[in-house]
């Protein structure tokens, strides 16, 4: 990997950054050394938040050993998230695939982002997501119906729910759901940073057999249109290919492992606290507050693109600049109380799914999914018990979720 520097005060690019954590740079550094917390230390998967009151303790903002600054309240998380001063630039986070020919969106500045999700938004409507909802309903029951008595509701249920729905939102013909699935399972990784070489070989080649897939797809829609989102994206004028598949490719990385996470974390949550009936009474509060309390996305980042300064400190330019998510919503100038796990609070306003120009695309469809998936539990089993009392979490520096959560369902 090259070593760009961006001006004498930086540090080098996030990806060089975290190649150094690995040992692979120029220069002994541990990722505590690099982002102020190590991801992988055990305790902090367990329960990142204590960590994040101990650094927030310090002030809202620091910087680390590597020359990182992390923000910890609400208030700059929220000013990097809305501030054009802080963009992508030319830094991937994540090990992106050389081989793509257009980025997705997530990783534009303006005015590419603006013209590429204005034409994807023009697609992805809300109408769309309504009409997706007898389908999520039909999927949940399915799922539900099938669990067994002693079940793992990560591989039974979480799981498998979202990336059903993302191949009924694309109109993804039946006899080809397994293999969506499989290159499902592989794309989702790309959202980790810190992939190793063998995965991003892996990653490029289920996207590149994910794109040969679709372009074929794409021309049956354009020929005989049905009702699905990818008809209606292949109707979009101005969108060219590469972008409409760069785009499915990243509904199907941006919507998959988040919402498992959303369904996994509100299951041990609620059920943790005997709460579980809730999800049926109030869904939408249910869902708002799990995503509060314990968002799936845990960070963001971004670079300065220009000198610029933030929570008073000096940000020169090129300086990669991370936004703890997961910190920000339980920021006590922001959420009373913000370590209990309280259903009937005003949820407000989490950063769960970002804030500014890359506010999560697909929110309606996950709080929707969240609300069913949670609810139909809650009615179907309602005595539900976690078997566990400390489910394994997966090891992702963005994405906080289980590896597995069985529970005993009672019905
Ligand atoms: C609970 C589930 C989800 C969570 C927590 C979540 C969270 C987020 C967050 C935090 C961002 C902003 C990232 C940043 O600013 O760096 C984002 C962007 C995005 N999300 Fe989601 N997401 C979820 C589900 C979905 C679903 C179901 C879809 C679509 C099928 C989706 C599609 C997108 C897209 C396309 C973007 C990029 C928007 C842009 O760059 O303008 N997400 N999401």
């Amino acid at each position: 990997m090259t070593y760009s520097r961006y001006g004498d005060d930086t540090v080098g690019t996030m990806s060089d950054l975290l190649d150094r954590s690995n040992g692979s740079g120029p220069g002994p550094m541990g990722p505590a050394d690099v982002l102020g917390f190590d991801p992988n230390d055990p305790e902090f998967l367990r329960e990142p938040y204590a960590r994040y009151r101990e650094m927030s303790a310090h002030g809202a903002i620091f910087r680390t050993r590597a020359g990182l600054i992390v923000a910890t309240t609400h208030e700059l998380c929220g000013a990097i998230l809305r501030d054009p001063r802080f963009g992508h630039g030319s830094d991937p986070l994540y090990g992106r695939d050389p081989g793509q020919p257009v980025e997705s969106f997530l990783w534009m500045d303006p005015p590419d982002h603006t013209r590429l999700r204005g034409l994807v938004s023009k697609a992805f409507t809300s109408r769309m997501v309504e009409r997706l909802r007898p389908r999520i309903e039909a999927i949940t029951a399915e799922l539900i119906g099938a669990l067994p008595e002693e079940a793992d509701l990560v591989s039974g249920f979480a799981y498998p729910l979202p990336v059903m729905v993302i191949t009924e939102m694309l109109g993804v013909p039946p006899e080809d759901h397994e293999r969506f699935s499989g290159w499902s399972e592989i794309l989702a990784r790309s959202l980790d940073p810190m992939l190793t070489d063998e995965l991003i070989s892996e990653t490029g080649r289920a996207r590149r057999e994910f794109r040969d897939y679709f372009r074929d797809l794409i021309a049956i829609r354009r020929a005989r249109p049905g009702e699905d989102f990818l008809s209606a994206l292949a109707r979009v004028e101005g969108l060219t290919e590469p972008e409409l598949l760069a785009t499915c490719v990243l509904l199907l990385v941006a919507g998959h492992e988040t919402t498992v996470n959303l369904i996994a974390n509100g299951i041990l949550h609620l059920a943790g606290h005997g709460l579980l009936r809730q999800a049926a009474e109030r869904p939408r509060q249910v869902v708002e507050e799990v995503l509060r309390y314990d968002p799936p996305v845990q960070l963001t980042s971004r670079i300065a693109l220009e000198d610029t300064e933030l929570g008073g400190t000096r940000v020169p330019k090129g300086t990669p600049v991370l936004g703890l998510i997961g910190a920000a919503n339980r920021d006590p100038a922001v959420f009373p109380d913000p370590d209990r796990f309280d259903v009937t609070r005003d949820p407000g306003r989490h950063l769960a799914f970002g804030l500014g120009i890359h506010f999560c695309l697909g929110a309606t469809l996950a709080r929707l999914e969240g609300e069913i998936a949670l609810a139909a539990l809650a009615g179907a089993a309602p005595g539900l018990e976690l078997t566990d009392p400390a489910p394994p979490y997966k090891s992702n520096l963005v994405l906080r979720g289980l590896e597995s959560l069985p529970a005993r369902l009672r019905r």
